[in-house]
């Protein structure tokens, strides 16, 4: 009776033993809000200032760190590979990134600041992601509780991102598809397009829409015609591609939901953000959410906040995998 007895606490205390081993690896691999909480107590508040400073400087950096989040997350997941130096093959050189990408010298200075304090603890990954929402937060937009715990990559794609990252001459479907390929859907990306409320482009990436539109011989019908002669000043037939224009005329450096407003009067700057309007595929599917969004600026917001949430949840490294990078611009030796 007596040995039964031990035998089957024996039992059970392997039992229990196991199971917290799983739900300890369980946790293990999922983002926390709060995983240097004593690892790297003062992280947020070394991010915030750094950002802080930087938006200073210029206003614009904050959609320049919003971006980099976002290209490092669709490829290959959140792991700051975009960030790694290198050459032709490298996602800083991939085609939407070269020449376009910005704030690695933010990243770069707000990485050594938390260094200092706290040596070797936090991912470079883990730091974009903080300084995404920092920006939007600072650029007087929503805020959230960033998740944590993502490690850095140790390979960077160059030819993977040129495939994955939504292009500004993409049709509608294919850019619903290269979200749905993250995990992302239709309200993802009528939010997150929202990030454009901020920041600017080159002129590049919209001159087509300027004249002769598809060989049409004439310009985008869906343009606005005061805004189609601004930019058609602004961006000449052989001028300097790299000229920039706002991506939000009514308020380029305010988080706000004026981003689509513009689009129900035709001022998306790029074709990929005016088809979310105009466009017949987006009757039944993301002309509703725009609509909505440019009159509820509330609700674009918590849609815009979840999205970020899910889109910084793309194939996180956890556990072992990958690296803490020391410097993030190249992986440890
Ligand atoms: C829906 C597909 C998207 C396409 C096709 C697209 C395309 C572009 C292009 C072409 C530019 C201008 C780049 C340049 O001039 O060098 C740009 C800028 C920007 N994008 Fe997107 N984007 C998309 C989605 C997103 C998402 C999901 C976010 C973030 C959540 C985002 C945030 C930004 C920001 C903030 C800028 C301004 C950057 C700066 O001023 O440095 N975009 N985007
Ligand atoms: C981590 O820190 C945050 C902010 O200081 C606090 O709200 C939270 O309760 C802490 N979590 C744990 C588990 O200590
Ligand atoms: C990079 O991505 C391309 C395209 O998806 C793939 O064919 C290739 O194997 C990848 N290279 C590495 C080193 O992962
Ligand atoms: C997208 O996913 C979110 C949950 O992540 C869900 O609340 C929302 O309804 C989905 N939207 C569509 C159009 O399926
Ligand atoms: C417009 O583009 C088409 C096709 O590329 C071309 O055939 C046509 O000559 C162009 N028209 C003008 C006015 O440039
Ligand atoms: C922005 O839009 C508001 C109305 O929504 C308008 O009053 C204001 O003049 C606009 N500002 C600019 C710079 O276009
Ligand atoms: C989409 O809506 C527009 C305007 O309401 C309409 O002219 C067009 O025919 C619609 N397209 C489709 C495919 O339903």
């Amino acid at each position: 009776m007596k040995s039964s007895c031990s035998k089957s606490s024996y039992y059970y205390f392997w039992f229990w033993l196991i199971n917290m081993l799983l739900l300890h690896l369980a946790v293990r691999s999922q983002l926390t809000t709060d995983f240097y909480n004593s690892s790297c107590p003062s992280l947020l508040k070394i991010v915030r200032r750094e950002v802080k400073k930087a938006l200073m400087n210029e206003m614009r950096m904050g959609g320049s760190l919003l971006r980099l989040h976002f290209h490092d997350c669709f490829v290959n997941g959140c792991d700051g590979s975009i960030l790694l130096d290198g050459g032709d093959d490298v996602e800083k050189s991939a085609l939407p990134n070269l020449n376009s990408v910005r704030g690695f010298d933010v990243i770069d200075t707000i990485k050594s600041s938390v260094e200092s304090a706290c040596n070797g603890v936090v991912s470079c990954a883990d730091i974009v992601a903080i300084a995404a929402r920092d920006s939007v937060l600072l650029s007087g937009g929503p805020s959230w509780s960033v998740l944590l715990g993502r490690r850095d990559g140790t390979v960077s794609n160059g030819s993977l991102a040129n495939q994955v990252l939504p292009s500004p001459f993409d049709p509608l479907d294919s850019i619903v598809t290269k979200f749905a390929n993250v995990g992302l859907n239709l309200t993802d990306v009528v939010s997150l397009s929202g990030a454009h409320t901020i920041g600017r482009s080159r002129c590049v990436f919209f001159s087509n829409r300027l004249s002769n539109f598809s060989g049409t011989g004439a310009p985008d019908s869906t343009l606005d015609s005061t805004m189609l002669t601004d930019l058609q000043n602004l961006c000449p037939q052989n001028g300097d591609g790299n000229t920039t224009a706002v991506l939000d005329r009514n308020s380029s450096d305010l988080f706000d939901n004026h981003y689509f407003k513009n689009l129900l009067s035709g001022k998306g700057i790029l074709s990929s953000d005016q088809i979310l309007f105009s466009s017949d595929a987006a009757n039944s599917t993301t002309k509703p959410l725009v609509q909505s969004y440019s009159n509820n600026a509330a609700l674009f917001f918590v849609d815009f906040v979840n999205s970020m949430i899910k889109m910084g949840n793309i194939n996180p490294k956890t556990g072992s995998d990958g690296e803490i990078r020391k410097n993030c611009r190249v992986i440890n030796s």
